[in-house]
């Protein structure tokens, strides 16, 4: 059996990068599985590009104002890097199904709500408008429809009556933090 000890990721931001924070706290453990090996990002100015710079990770900063473009540097560069998996962290590019058919390395997201409810944009406040009891985090496997591949892990929080978008968004981003590494864990143990 091929053994599990580092496999190598590569994760997209487009801004904030507290996942991103969370990833690399989980790689540097003793034990981990994975490493961090290589951040995309398409924004300049993303805050979370702090953490691939103080733990000196190789990045690219490609802006996609020409996807295909972009889309093409990031297959050369995941494909040097020998890149295992893609994990998204608050990407906000739509991958064409021309990219995800083309790259060979699976890719998996983690998204705020407990899928399928919710796709795309501003789940707090939709989950909020619409009175439900419970939120979550969802880490799913990505495929050309959004939000929509096979779901590796959920976690369920109870929406208190007094939350608001904001304090909702504080308490999922606190769950995504164990979320992702643990779901990463489990995808990477299946091949
Ligand atoms: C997270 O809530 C994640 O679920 C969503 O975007 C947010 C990213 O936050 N896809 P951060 O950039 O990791 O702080």
């Amino acid at each position: 059996m091929e053994k599990l000890t580092g496999k190598n990721i590569s994760v997209f931001i487009s801004g904030r990068g507290t996942n991103l924070r969370s990833l690399i706290k989980e790689a540097k453990k003793k034990n981990s599985i994975f490493n961090i090996k290589l951040v995309i990002c398409n924004n300049e100015n993303a805050k979370g590009l702090v953490y691939a710079k103080k733990n000196k990770i190789p990045f690219l900063i490609t802006d996609f104002k020409d996807r295909k473009k972009s889309e093409k540097l990031i297959i050369d560069k995941v494909t040097k890097n020998k890149i295992d998996l893609i994990c998204l962290a608050g990407f906000m590019k739509i991958l064409s199904s021309h990219f995800i058919n083309k790259i060979k390395t699976p890719i998996l997201n983690i998204h705020p709500s407990l899928l399928p409810k919710y796709k795309g944009l501003n789940t707090h406040f939709r989950a909020i408008k619409n009175k439900d009891k419970f939120s979550g985090t969802t880490v799913h496997a990505v495929n050309s429809k959004l939000d929509s591949g096979k779901i590796i892990l959920q976690k369920k929080i109870k929406i208190n009556k007094n939350d608001n978008a904001k304090t909702l968004e504080k308490k999922i981003l606190k769950i995504e933090y164990k979320l992702y590494p643990r779901a990463i864990k489990k995808f990477l143990s299946s091949f």
